[in-house]
This record gives structure tokens, sequence and C-alpha cells, in this order.
């Protein structure tokens, strides 16, 4: 693939600038790993603008919190803390406080009414943000909750936030079109549109370069990332070619990327994951529930059977592959059978680990205008902690296949329990304690598995790995080059008795 269309990225600081002569900005982020990405573009704005950054909200000039709209208890936890903040305000008059993302963006001015908030700004005004702070001068409430199609913040590189310095996020598109009838995100987040492929590459590479060794790819949901190129429309990048090109920067570079629809998700993705030993064997794919009339009213355009097709393709190209999913308890009118569906469901596929939640209500989706919110909060519970269970044991049943077998894994930190033990993960995202033996956070370590519990691999290191030595899969690189090379000499084969067909044509004319 041909990389022609180029942009420049204004801001170049990877880390976090702290320094007490600045003005100092607060960031508490909410929510999803997209949340996480947005509040690092959001500081990287401010650092341009001359703020640093401070690791308590006593010390701030400024407190941002980067809002959650998913589910009602996320926005009522936000709700509490805004009491938090109307009490610093008290202790010190001139403090600023701007609340961001998804809860900004759906309740816009009605958030400005609470005593504490003087600055609502929703997903796609973050460029906006120093701007904003600045006009509180005029003594007004400052408010920016324009969505944009276009906004991708593609030329900001954001100022990382995570403890290790060994992964990161990259959001690679924005927004959402897909309407599931629960879901509060098409509104809060916008229409889906996908970032310049270049500048994803360029980011990937600045964080190698700068020491990470994981990269997430993220996006509501990545199978329909599509970019097409503004000066040459017949150039175009889909989610496999993009996920390729990241690969390709170095083997030593992980690659994940969340979150996966089994609507979209193609056998093309699943085929560069086989190719490319970097791309980590994990998939998130969300089912949401395992009834088909539940499906169809959450509007997730595929069928139990559709869904169980695409697990298969996963096994079948990528054996060693980890499946993950979201699951809601209690979807409006599901009944005991639909229940048992996603019960049967769960235990067809086997998941590895599942994110549940119940069913909760939001204001103007289309659930909220067209059906009725009728399991009983008791019933929803009880639902979900059976749910729950189920996952325990699955999960549990997973860890336990891997006992004996070895795993490359890549060093995130120390374990919580002591310092002589590191935590990792496996390729296929389990967590993996073992003792440190002088290895450090950064390093790619090869464990075997000792034993387990359902959340966490106990694990012993085997020997230094480097990823391509780790690698036990085919490297399909050489075959792709070797075909490349047959595909150009076909092609000026091809060419030269075309040539000649219209040579002869012209000849005769
Ligand atoms: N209630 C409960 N869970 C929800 N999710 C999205 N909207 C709702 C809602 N209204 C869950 C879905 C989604 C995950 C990110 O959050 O499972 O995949
Ligand atoms: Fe919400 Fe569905 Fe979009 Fe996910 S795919 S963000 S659940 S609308």
């Amino acid at each position: 693939m041909q990389i022609i269309y180029q942009m420049e990225n204004k801001y170049k600081s990877v880390r976090p600038i702290t320094d007490n002569n600045l003005p100092q900005v607060f960031i508490e982020t909410y929510g999803c790993q997209m949340n996480v990405n947005d509040s690092e573009v959001v500081l990287s704005v401010l650092q341009q603008a001359g703020y640093a950054l401070c690791d308590s909200l006593e010390k701030a000039d400024v407190i941002l919190v980067n809002t959650c709209s998913i589910r009602d208890n996320a926005e009522q936890r936000i709700w509490g803390r805004l009491d938090v903040f109307l009490q610093e305000k008290k202790r010190r008059k001139n403090v600023i406080v701007g609340i961001l993302g998804c809860m900004a963006e759906r309740l816009k001015a009605e958030l400005l009414q609470h005593p504490a908030v003087d600055i609502v700004a929703g997903p796609d005004s973050y460029r906006d943000i120093a701007r904003l702070v600045k006009a509180l001068d005029s003594g007004e409430k400052q408010i920016n909750t324009i969505l944009s199609h276009e906004e991708t913040y593609a030329d900001i590189s954001p100022v990382r936030l995570d403890k290790n310095g060994v992964s990161a996020f990259i959001s690679i598109m924005r927004g959402c079109n897909n309407m599931c009838s629960y879901c509060v995100v098409p509104y809060t987040r916008g229409a889906e549109r996908s970032r310049d492929p270049h500048s994803i590459v360029r980011e990937a590479q600045e964080l190698f370069d700068n020491g990470y060794k994981e990269v997430t790819l993220l996006g509501q949901n990545v199978d329909s990332y599509k970019w097409v190129n503004p000066d040459n429309p017949t150039e175009s990048v889909n989610f496999a070619q993009l996920l390729e090109l990241v690969a390709l920067i170095d083997p030593k570079l992980r690659v994940r990327f969340s979150t996966s629809h089994p609507k979209d998700m193609g056998n093309g993705v699943l085929y560069t994951m086989a190719m490319y030993p970097n791309i980590c064997n994990h998939i998130h794919l969300p089912v949401q529930s395992g009834s088909d009339a539940m499906l169809l009213k959450m509007n997730r355009k595929y069928t139990r059977e559709k869904y169980m097709e695409r697990v298969a393709k996963i096994r079948e190209i990528l054996p060693d592959c980890a499946i993950s999913t979201d699951i809601i308890a209690g979807f409006c009118s599901e009944t005991e059978q639909d229940h048992q569906d996603t019960l049967s469901l769960m235990k067809e596929v086997g998941y590895d680990s599942a994110f549940m939640f119940q069913y909760s209500l939001r204001p103007n989706t289309k659930a909220a205008r067209h059906f009725v919110d009728d399991v009983p909060l008791a019933e929803k519970t009880r639902r979900l902690n059976e749910i729950i269970e189920l996952q325990n044991t699955l999960s549990l049943a997973s860890n336990q296949k891997t006992l004996g077998k070895v795993y490359q894994v890549l060093i995130e930190g120390v374990s919580k329990r002591s310092d002589e033990q590191l935590v990792g993960r496996t390729p296929q995202n389990k967590a993996c304690v073992f003792d440190a033996k002088g290895y450090k956070i950064g390093d790619y370590v090869n464990v075997k598995i000792i034993s387990c519990t359902s959340a966490t691999l106990i694990a012993e290191i085997v020997e230094e790995a480097t990823p391509e030595g780790a690698a036990k899969k085919i490297d399909f690189n050489d075959i792709r080059n070797d075909l490349k090379e047959i595909g150009k000499d076909l092609k000026n084969i091809i060419n030269k008795e075309i040539n000649n067909l219209i040579g002869s044509k012209n000849d005769k004319d």
C-alpha cells in the first residue's frame, strides 16, 4: 500500500509536563478506553496553551472531568463528584471546573446550572478547550457541544497519561452509526468518521520510538473503519489494511484493537491477524444477547446463528484466539427463555471473559422512545448474577486450559501483592503474575503457566523471549512478499500483452 497523503502533527510532546510555575490542570476520566485517550488529547491541547498537569484536584487551577453516559449509574457518580468540586470551589475561589465528554454532550446547558460547573465541552470540541477557559474572564459560563462530521484530532499527539510507558491507546475513528436501540453513544459521540491512516501509523511509530511496546487501536466499531483519500477517492484503507500497516512498524510492537462488531467483522481481519505474530490473538466481540428476538429489538443486525458463524471462523483461522464479549441482562420485554438463550450461547462460545451489565434506560434512545423497560429490577439483578456466575466458571475453564503451556508476556507492571513479582498479559489478554528474576517493565518474557484462578494466571519465566522467536505462527511475510513479486511480474506480462494487442489493432486500423 502506498502512503501518499501526509499531514503535519502540531503537538510533539508524548509525556505530561509537570511544572509548578505553570497554571495547573487536573483531569479525571470515567468510562471507556476512548475517554482515556480523549483526555490525553485534551491535555495535549492544554499543554500547548501553557498548562501543566498536576496530580490532585487540591492543586489544580482547572479541574476537568471527562464523563460517561453509557448507563445511569455512570452519570450518578459524576453528579456525586460535582458536589466534591463545589466544596473545592468554596475553599479556593478561582478554581475552574469543566465537564467534558458524553454527559456534557447529552445534558448540555442543564449541566451549567450546577453551581460547580464553569465549562461544558462535548467530545468534538477539545481543540476549543483553552479558548473556553480563557473566555471565562468575561464572567460568563462557557459551552461548546457542537458535534462534527470531520473531527478526528488526527494531527494532535495525545499526551500519554498511562503509568507504565509500555502500552498506549490510539483512536482510529470517532462516533458510531449503528444505532443499537439501547445505546446513547451515537447521540453523544455523533456520526462515525475514520481517521487518516498516515497519522495513525505515525502516532504508533512515535510511541514505539518513545519506548512503548503495545498499542490498542480504538473505535466503537473498528470493522467499519474506512478512510478514503480526499485528494484521490480511488485510494482507500480498510481496517484489515490499517492493522497490517501498524503491525509492520516493528515485530516488537504488539497490536491490539477494540471493539469488533459481529455484523461487520470480515475474514480479512482474521487472516491479517494470522499473518502477523505481533497482532495479539484476542477479539472483543460483544454479543449483548443470545436471543434472536432481543437481538432484533436491540437493532444489532445479526442473528445468533450469524454470530456463531463468526465465532466458528475465528476458531478456524486463529485456533488460539481468545474471545471476550459484552452482555446486557434484562433488556425490554426479555423473557426467561431469552435469558436462558443468553446463558446457552455463553456456554456454546465458552467466552474467555466478559463485561456484563443490567439494562439501563437511556433517555431519547430508540428503546426509551418505543419500548417499555418492563423487567423488574430484582429480576434484572437475578439474571445478571446468573450470567456473572456462569462467566466465572467459563473464565476458570478457559484459564485451566492454559496450565502447563508457554506464552509470551509483555511485562506491564509490578504486582500489587509483592515487589518481587511482575505482571503482564498473554496475547490472549490474560493477566499473568510471575517472579521478576531480574526482568523489568517493558521486557518480553516466555512464561509457563503453573496455576490459575478465574481472573489470573500464575506463571514462571522459562526464557527471555524475542517476539520474533516466541512467535508460534507461520511467518507469512516471506510468502506475501513472494506473491507481491509474482503479482508484479504477472501485471507486467498482462500489460505487455495488452500493449501488443492495442499495437496490432492500431496497425490494422
Ligand atoms: N444499558 C446497559 N448496558 C449498556 N451498554 C450500552 N448501553 C447500555 C445500556 N443502556 C453496554 C453494551 C456495550 C457496552 C459498552 O455497554 O454491552 O457493548
Ligand atoms: Fe452503542 Fe451499538 Fe455503537 Fe456500540 S455499536 S457504541 S453498542 S450504538
